[in-house]
Parts: C-alpha cells; sequence; structure tokens
C-alpha cells in the first residue's frame, strides 16, 4: 500500500501519456466519444434543473448565524451544498479561472509536454477516472499536487511563474476555507475539536493534504451523447469546486435523480467525499456526482482536493459510534484509501466496510 498521498495518487491506473484529440478541431463526436449507454448506470433516472425540484440544492451564507444547521442539513440530505460570502475574494477566483483558461488554450502539444509522468503526480491529461469506462471523457485537465507547488512549476518554462503563483495563492486559501468547512460540518454533528487528534495544535489542519484539478470541457458538437465527467463521488473528506458560468455539474439526489447545480456568482460547491462518510459513520453520505458538456460553450472548474496528512488513519469518530451505531468503516489513511478506490473505484466504500 503507498504510504504517500502523492504514491496513491500515482499508483491510480491514469493513461499517463493520453493520445489526447485536440477538441478545437473535431466538428463530429468520434465514436469512442459516444455515450449511447450514458444513462447505463442509472435507466431511469431523470435530469431536473436545480430551481425545478421542491428543494433545491442548498445556498448557504457562511455569515448566516444558522450556518451550522444548514450545514448539517445539507450534509444529511444531499452529501453538497454552495457557500456564498465564504471569505474568498472574487478576484482571486477570477485570476485563477483566466489562468486555467490560458493554460488550456495553449497548443496540444505544449499542454502535451507538461503531461503527468509516471514519477509525478502534477500536469496534464485525461480525467483521472479514465480507466474505469469503456469510453473516452470529452474532458482534459490539470492536476496540481502539493503546496506550494513543486513540481507542477517545474514543468512549465520561466514565463509562467505568474500562472503558477496565481495557482498557489488559490490552493493556499482554499485550504484556509476547507478547514473552516470541515470544523462547521463535524461541528453540526456535536464533534469538537479535541475529538480529532490529528487536526493540529491550533485546530487549523495544517498538516493536511491537498490537491487542485483544473478541469475544461470544451464545447462539443453532440452534447447529448458525450460525457464530461462520468459520475463519482470524491476520495476526499470534502472537495470545494469553483465553477465558471457556464452549468454542468450535476449530482444524485436520492429519490429524485439527476439535479444541476446551477452557477452562482462568486459561490463555491462543497461535497461531502468518501473520508467524510467514513469519519461520520455514514451520517454524511460522499455525493455521486457528474459533469455534463455544452455545445457552444467551453466549461471550467476548479476542484480543491482537501484530505488529511497520508500517515492518519481515518475511522467513524468515536462519538459517533455506540452499541446501536457500531463503525461501519475499518480504519484506513488517505493513501491506502486511493489504492483501493483506484482498483475497485465506487465500489470502495464497501470494500472497507467493518463485518457487522
Ligand atoms: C469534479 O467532479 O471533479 C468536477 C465536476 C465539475 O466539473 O463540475
Ligand atoms: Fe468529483
Amino acid at each position: 500500500m503507498p504510504s504517500r498521498i502523492s504514491d496513491a495518487f500515482r499508483a491510480h491506473p491514469v493513461d499517463l501519456h493520453p493520445n489526447h484529440p485536440d477538441f478545437t478541431s473535431l466538428q463530429e463526436l468520434p465514436d469512442s466519444y459516444k455515450w449511447t449507454h450514458q444513462f447505463e448506470d442509472f435507466p431511469s433516472t431523470p435530469v431536473f434543473d436545480s430551481s425545478r425540484v421542491s428543494e433545491p440544492v442548498p445556498v448557504i451564507d457562511l455569515n448566516d448565524p444558522n450556518a451550522l444547521q444548514l450545514i448539517g442539513h445539507a450534509c444529511r440530505s444531499w452529501g453538497v451544498f454552495q457557500v456564498i460570502n465564504h471569505g474568498i475574494p472574487t478576484s482571486i477566483l477570477q485570476q485563477t479561472e483566466s489562468t486555467g483558461k490560458t493554460l488550456f488554450s495553449l497548443p496540444l502539444e505544449q499542454k502535451l509536454k507538461a503531461s503527468r509522468s509516471p514519477d509525478a503526480v502534477s500536469g496534464y491529461g485525461l480525467a483521472r477516472i479514465s480507466p474505469f469506462f469503456s469510453k473516452l471523457m470529452w474532458y482534459e485537465g490539470f492536476t496540481v499536487f502539493g503546496s506550494p507547488l513543486g513540481h507542477f512549476r517545474q514543468i512549465w518554462p520561466r514565463d509562467y511563474t505568474k500562472h503558477c503563483d496565481v495557482i498557489e495563492e488559490y490552493e493556499k486559501e482554499m485550504k484556509k476555507l476547507a478547514a473552516k468547512l470541515v470544523w462547521l460540518m463535524l461541528g453540526s454533528l456535536g464533534i469538537a475539536k479535541e475529538d480529532v487528534d490529528w487536526a493540529g495544535p491550533n485546530g487549523d489542519f495544517a498538516d493536511a493534504s491537498s490537491a487542485s484539478q483544473l478541469n475544461y470541457y470544451p464545447a462539443c458538437p453532440d452534447p447529448d451523447k458525450a460525457m464530461g465527467l462520468a459520475a463519482h463521488t470524491d476520495s476526499t473528506i470534502l472537495t470545494i469546486l469553483y465553477q465558471n458560468s457556464i452549468s454542468g455539474l450535476q449530482v444524485m439526489k436520492e429519490g429524485v435523480g439527476w439535479v444541476t447545480v446551477p452557477p452562482i456568482p462568486g459561490g463555491l460547491v462543497v461535497n461531502v467525499g468518501d473520508l467524510l462518510h467514513i469519519l461520520s459513520n455514514g451520517l454524511y453520505p460522499s455525493v455521486l456526482h457528474r459533469a455534463m458538456v455544452n455545445r457552444t460553450k467551453n466549461r471550467i472548474s476548479i476542484a480543491c482536493l482537501y484530505g488529511p496528512p497520508a500517515n492518519v488513519q481515518i475511522s467513524p469518530l468515536p462519538k459517533l459510534v455506540s452499541p446501536s451505531q457500531p463503525p461501519l468503516y475499518r480504519a484506513i489513511t488517505w493513501s491506502e484509501y486511493l489504492g483501493t478506490k483506484a482498483k475497485y473505484f465506487n465500489k470502495a466504500l464497501s470494500i472497507i466496510s467493518s463485518p457487522q
């Protein structure tokens, strides 16, 4: 089992040297991108706009005195919510989006020079979940692992320093927000700082691990047959997602179907990841989500993948375990969990469930 997060990300069976098409030159959707059975897993699952379901994906103002309760409700019933008044300046979000646009609009040869290589996590490539699907996704992405950026800086020529600085600043801000959100999410379950021994002396999760994933979904000639990013849950504690003004993210709501999460200017999407699912002993289920594509518009999203330090064992928090609520999962580090997920994908949680 890998002992470092970076090893675990590397262990993921990704096509490391993607033979990417130049999306901009394709007038028709190649067969290898046609998801004729895109609803295969969920045959009759309807798709709804968030505004047309009786209870839309919650939007929570972090300055709201009831934010803690609202977050608890959102985590229990949706596994996802949007935050506003989160404290991250809009200028940082906009600059990072514009850096993403610059990097994705580079000629394909130049992006391929920044490909993820076998000895590094950071770089350009296919969707990390590609190996689990027979069809290709209408997607390209940059993974930026580590703060400070480390290897990601080395794959770029000097004149890209400014873009790397922008991503580094983004990552720093996201980590601060993620720590605050973890406490709100756990706080809504009655968990206090002393209940989490790896939170660090100030409870600021100083040793937390994180990565930024820049996602790009170019305009697609046949969006109804294509898939941006296939359905998955995140292996994180939580993921914070910035999406530009183009919608595409859909989340699975029990008993309803796929619900679109509409972009809100300055808003950020927060997903419950598998590790929070484990910590909460199943009370906060990780959310299944996917990204759809658009006929005329390029969509960009930037995910901050946030989790514990590499060597920390994650298991259901003792306060949430009792004789009537036995632990649903065995203890596991993030690295080990990433390895399990890389092998079993969306079955990973059931693989590590405790025998009852
Ligand atoms: C993700 O799941 O990492 C990205 C989803 C999106 O682009 O909306
Ligand atoms: Fe995701």
